[in-house]
């Protein structure tokens, strides 16, 4: 909002409760003790290049928007209609105000990655930052998003442990090989039963190679990689082409389980 003092801002800020995203919200800092320091500024700035710079007329969503940093960032290369979804309702009021503060136009949904297909709509740029590990189903989610609403570019970050190596992989391996799977560069994914970080939402944490084949088999073709955590891709495949509403037909014509389906 225009005009706003300093010390309502302030004041605002701290009633919006604990930040993740560390936001200058007209001098105002809204995480300034960040675990992992200026977030996601710092981490912002080892990708920004790969995101186009003008991105006018074009339509952007943010799943997992948080307080809105992407969807920020979005709207200042031009975005015409960006949509910042996010299902915990704390931290879409800190979304709301900051774009307020800002003078954004941007809309803020609740609303859950498991149901983009009710937005019925696809768009230019769909932003995946930070979600996928604190999904129990995140495959599902990747292929939620493919068939229903990235429209071009998909935008992927996760939390990833293990190497960041992405070791070729062949089509198919007979039975009896199986030292593929201890190479640090094969598609691994771990699962955290307990808690990570004390978080008990930190469910998966994929390596590298992992990412790169999950976004690929969820219909991704993967057209940067300026990061180790960070994957642009391009959406391949028709529309209605659905992994999993509706069924995807089987490469056989047949629906059903059939080990020939490499999804
Ligand atoms: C680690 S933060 C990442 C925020 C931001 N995208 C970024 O990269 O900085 C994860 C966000 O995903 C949201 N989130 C988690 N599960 C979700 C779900 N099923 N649907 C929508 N948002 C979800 C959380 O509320 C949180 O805001």
């Amino acid at each position: 909002m225009v005009g706003m003092s300093r010390e309502t801002i302030k004041a605002r800020v701290e009633a919006l409760g604990q930040w993740f995203h560390n936001l200058d919200l007209d001098g105002v800092a809204t995480a300034p003790d960040h675990f992992l320091h200026d977030y996601p500024n710092v981490k912002w700035r080892r990708f920004e290049h790969a995101i186009p710079a003008d991105l006018t007329g074009k339509s952007v969503l943010d799943i997992g928007c948080n307080a809105g940093f992407y969807s920020l960032e979005m709207k200042r290369r031009g975005a015409g209609r960006v949509l910042g979804i996010d299902f915990d309702d704390r931290y879409l009021e800190q979304a709301r105000f900051a774009a307020e503060v800002k003078g954004a136009d941007i809309e803020f949904r609740k609303l859950s990655v498991y149901d983009v297909a009710s937005l019925g709509e696809r768009f230019d740029v769909v932003l995946f930052m930070g979600v996928l590990y604190h999904l129990r189903h995140p495959l599902l989610a990747l292929d939620l998003i493919h068939d229903h609403v990235v429209g071009d570019l998909l935008v992927y970050q996760s939390m990833q442990r293990g190497s960041d190596a992405i070791a070729p992989v062949r089509e198919d391996y007979g039975f009896f090989e199986d030292k593929h799977f201890d190479d640090p560069g094969y598609p691994k994914m771990h699962f955290i039963e307990g808690r990570y970080s004390g978080d008990p939402t930190n469910w998966w944490a994929p390596n590298a190679a992992c990412s790169a084949a999950m976004l690929r088999s969820a219909g991704f073709e993967i057209v940067d990689h300026p990061e180790s955590e960070i994957f642009v891709c391009r959406r391949v495949g028709g529309a209605g082409d659905g992994a999993v509403y509706p069924a995807r037909p089987k490469p056989n014509g047949k629906n059903g389980h059939s080990n020939g389906d490499a999804r």
